[in-house]
C-alpha cells in the first residue's frame, strides 16, 4: 500500500491518495469522499484497464457534483422536499436537487476528508475509512460515527463494508458511486455493456425523481433486465419513467430482499473485453443510473470529456424516499442498533 499527496483544499487540509493491489485488481482511493479515483482490472488477454470514471486533480473533485467514486452519506439517493418525520419530530435535510434532497446534502459524505488507516489482514489488504458527522450535519438528527472499510481479496474481489452508530434516531443509507466502463475509462459509451438484475419490479418515480410508492412489475417494459439485455436495447424506447430521468435512474426491487448476507443480484459485462463485474449486496435495492447527466462539460483522467452514457452506475441501497414511505423496508437506525450492509464487487473476464 503506498500513499501519496494528492491536493490540498483550501483551508490547507491535506488530501491523500491511497494505491492498493491484490488478486488482480488496482484501486486507487482518496481521503476525500473516500473516492475511488480508478480501479484497474485486466481483460481476457491479461491487460489492465481503468474501469471508473475520475478527476485528475482535487480542484475538479471539490468544484463538480457528479459524485465521481465516492461514499455516498448520509442518505443515498432522494428524500423528497427533503422532510422527513422519526418519531412525531419533523426533520428538513439539506435540499440540493431541484425541490428535493440528493445524496445527503450540499456537503455530503462526499464532500468531505475521511480519516484513513490502511490495514493487511491474512491475504487481504484494504482501507478503513472514518469520520463523524455531527448531530445536525446537513440537517440529520444524532451523531453519526461512521466506518467504512474497502478490502482488496486475493481474488481479486473489492468488498465494502459499511458500519454506523448514532446518538439520536436517524435515517441511514450508504452507498458507492462509482461509475463504471468495463471497456475502460474515457472508451466512450456503455450502451454495448449488458447488464442482468435479479428484479422483478422497480420504484417508478414522479418528475423530481421521487418514487410513487408503487412497486411496478418490470414485464414487458424497459427494465426488464432479468436476462443479460445490452443496455442500449431499450434506452431510447421513450417509457415515459425513462423520459423523465433522461434514461435509466431507477432503484430496482431485488427479489431476493433484505438478507443477512450478500447474495449476488447483478452482472454487467462488456463483451469486448470480456471484462465481468459480479455484484453482490445484503441491501434490498439497487439503484441503476445510466450517466444521463454527463453533459460533455468535464474532463477526466483519461484527458477526454465525459458523454452522456459513457459510464454507469450500480448503487446497492435501502430504497429512495424510504423515511416517507412505510412500505419501504426501513432505513431507519437507533441508538443501540449498529447500521452495518456488506456489497462485494467481483470482476472476471
Ligand atoms: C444518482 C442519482 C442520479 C444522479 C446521479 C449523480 O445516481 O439517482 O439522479 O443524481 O446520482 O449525477
Amino acid at each position: 500500500m503506498v500513499k501519496t499527496p494528492f491536493g490540498t483544499l483550501a483551508d490547507g487540509t491535506e488530501v491523500s491518495s491511497w494505491f492498493l493491489e491484490n488478486g488482480g485488481t488496482r484501486l486507487k482511493v482518496l481521503s476525500w469522499g473516500g473516492v475511488v479515483q480508478s480501479l484497474e482490472i485486466p481483460d481476457r488477454h491479461g491487460r489492465h484497464a481503468n474501469v471508473c470514471l475520475g478527476f485528475d486533480g482535487i480542484e475538479d473533485y471539490v468544484a463538480s457534483t457528479p459524485y465521481f467514486g465516492a461514499l455516498i452519506g448520509r442518505y443515498g439517493n432522494r428524500i423528497g422536499k427533503g422532510r422527513f418525520t422519526l418519531d412525531g419530530t419533523a426533520h428538513q435535510v439539506d435540499v440540493n436537487d431541484g425541490a428535493n434532497s440528493l445524496h445527503g446534502g450540499a456537503t455530503g459524505f462526499d464532500k468531505q476528508v475521511w480519516d484513513v488507516e490502511p490495514f493487511t489482514a491474512g491475504s487481504d489488504v484494504g482501507l478503513h475509512l472514518f469520520r463523524t458527522s455531527a448531530d445536525g450535519e446537513m440537517g440529520y438528527p444524532g451523531t453519526l460515527e461512521v466506518k467504512v472499510t474497502y478490502t482488496l481479496t486475493e481474488r481479486g474481489e473489492w468488498r465494502i463494508d459499511y458500519e454506523a452508530t448514532t446518538s439520536r434516531a436517524t435515517v441511514v443509507n450508504l452507498t458507492s458511486h462509482v461509475y463504471w466502463n468495463l471497456a475502460g475509462e474515457s472508451s466512450g459509451t456503455i450502451e454495448g455493456h449488458e447488464l442482468t438484475i435479479a428484479a422483478g419490479r422497480y420504484t417508478p418515480t414522479d418528475s423530481g425523481l421521487i418514487p410513487t410508492g408503487e412497486l411496478a412489475d418490470v414485464s414487458g417494459t424497459p427494465f426488464d433486465f432479468r436476462e443479460p439485455k445490452a443496455i442500449g436495447r431499450d434506452l431510447r424506447a421513450g417509457h415515459l419513467q425513462q423520459l423523465r430521468a433522461k434514461g435509466y435512474d431507477h432503484n430496482w426491487v431485488l427479489d431476493k430482499g433484505v438478507t443477512a448476507e450478500p447474495v449476488q443480484v447483478a452482472t454487467l459485462r462488456d463483451p469486448g473485453s470480456g471484462r465481468t463485474l459480479k455484484i453482490a449486496t445484503d441491501q434490498p435495492g439497487l439503484q441503476f443510473y445510466s450517466g444521463n447527466f454527463l453533459d460533455g462539460t468535464l474532463v477526466g483522467t483519461g484527458g477526454r470529456a465525459y458523454r452522456q452514457g459513457d459510464a454507469l452506475c450500480l448503487e446497492t441501497q435501502g430504497f429512495p424516499d424510504s423515511p416517507n414511505q412505510p412500505a419501504f423496508p426501513s432505513t431507519v437506525l437507533r441508538p443501540g442498533q449498529t447500521y452495518r450492509t456488506t456489497t462485494i464487487h467481483t470482476f472476471d473476464a
